[in-house]
């Protein structure tokens, strides 16, 4: 007779294992795992509920309260009184409110971030991206994150919102900084002194961008300005609210984006037959980068409040408790996803939740999936015989927005050269 198997134990289950170098370079079985055995799960070392099945997640987006950030009298009681500055700009972003403060906020964002302006950058997208490339032909090598997925959308983030490119590589070390924070579950107080000071920098930067592009109002003006002007029924952002909603638009639309590009290019590297189909067939970019979002979901889970005592998946969750919603794991559901473990790049009815879902699905999702399919498209067109230079890169330490450390490549640097003079 076979072994019978161990019952799950809660440790078996917590999300917490994800600290494991490990784990968290495959999560995948550990995701499985609480799916199959247990989908709503209360995780005793997170102190909070953890969901992984799709119908489940969707009702956690669709349902429980995104107002989750700590007041700061609970951050009193944690002893956190420092984090004050960071928690009064985050009560100020739209990610953390509820309707109707959310759909407020979301409204006024609305008319300044429009698909026009995003459309508008498309060509200067292309060229960034074409010269990240034509920066690295000559060495037949590449490190993907920091020759291109990096500084790619942070230099969009900077045209964007109308400041000089060469601000590029500082917008992006105070994405970085408040991306540790924001996208992992531990709490490393290590850090807190940096991200306070990169806060206040930012700030005084914002102001300083704030009084340029206000006071040029009839200029092509960057996001900055049309946040600044914006208005809806005579109501307008606050000065506070217009510096909050930019922070956010900057650190929501750069980490992720970079490691779209990176988990992206890993993983078609990792199964060349699907490498090429994209390559020989270009067509079917928008699918495929719904498919490698969904496949490696750069934002692997985001977290709600109960609002009232509820049941979900047979479980009654307390009013007030914390619930986090696993879109990497929903995003492997069998029951939802034929398949899942399998790349489809031509995946059909592929409503994925890597970008969230209802009123807080992603506000830059347009922008993102454009400089996911111009970023692909423009690698593997550029650069022939891309290959992997190391077998097992490393992941970042960051549990929330999983993304490579480094993506080491090379090419056929003659043909990419031969082909760079044709174009
Ligand atoms: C591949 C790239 C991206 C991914 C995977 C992604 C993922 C997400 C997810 C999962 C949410 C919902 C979070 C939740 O419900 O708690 C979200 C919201 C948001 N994203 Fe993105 N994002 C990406 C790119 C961008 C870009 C390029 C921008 C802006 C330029 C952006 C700005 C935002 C904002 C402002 C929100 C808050 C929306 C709201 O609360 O109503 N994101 N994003």
């Amino acid at each position: 007779m076979p072994p019978a198997s161990k019952p799950p134990t809660a440790a078996s289950l917590s999300l917490f294992q994800l600290l494991d170098p490990a784990v968290l370079a495959d999560p995948y079985p550990l995701y499985q795992r609480l799916r199959e055995q247990d989908p709503v799960h209360w995780d005793p070392y997170l102190h909070s509920w953890v969901v992984t099945s799709y119908p489940e997640v969707v009702a956690v987006l669709t349902k429980y309260s995104a107002d989750r950030t700590p007041t700061p009298e609970q951050l009193a009681a944690l002893g956190l009184t420092e984090m004050k500055p960071f928690a009064e700009m985050m009560v100020r972003q739209m990610l953390f409110a509820d309707a109707p403060a959310h759909t407020r906020l979301r409204t006024l964002c609305s008319v300044a971030f429009t698909p026009r302006r995003v459309e508008g950058l498309r060509a200067e997208i292309q060229a960034i991206a074409d010269s990240l490339v034509d920066d690295v032909i000559a060495s037949g090598r590449m490190e993907v994150l920091g020759d291109f997925a990096e500084a790619f959308p942070a230099i969009v983030t900077a045209r964007l919102l109308g400041v000089p490119t060469k601000d590029h590589q500082q917008l992006k070390r105070w994405s970085a900084d408040f991306a540790e924070l924001l996208g992992n579950f531990q709490h490393n107080p290590d850090r807190v002194a940096s991200v306070l000071r990169s806060l206040e920098e930012l700030r005084d930067y914002l102001a300083d961008k704030m009084r340029e592009q206000g006071a040029a109002p009839d200029k092509q003006a960057g996001l900055i300005g049309s946040l600044m002007a914006a208005e809806v029924d005579g109501g307008k952002l606050t000065d506070e609210e217009v510096i909050a909603s930019t922070i956010v638009t900057m650190v929501g639309g750069q980490e992720t984006t970079t490691n779209l590009i990176g988990n992206g290019l890993y993983t078609l590297l990792r199964q060349p037959v699907r490498l090429a189909q994209l390559r020989d067939d270009p067509s079917i970019i928008a699918p495929a980068v719904e498919e490698l979002l969904r496949y490696e979901s750069p934002s692997q889970h985001t977290a709600r409040v109960a609002k009232d005592d509820v049941v979900l998946g047979g479980k009654t969750i307390k009013k007030g408790a914390a619930v986090m919603a696993v879109m990497a794991a929903a995003n492997r559901d069998p029951s939802r996803f034929p398949e899942p473990d399998r790349l489809d790049l031509t995946r059909a009815d592929n409503r994925h939740v890597a970008f969230g879902w209802a009123a807080h699905y992603c506000f830059g999702a347009p922008l993102a999936r454009m400089e996911g399919a111009i970023a692909f498209t423009t690698l593997l067109r550029r650069l022939p015989g891309l290959a992997l230079a190391e077998e097992k890169p490393a992941w970042r330490g960051n549990t929330g927005l999983r993304g490579l450390t480094a993506l080491h490549v090379t090419f056929a640097r003659a043909a990419a050269e031969t082909m760079a003079r044709h174009l």
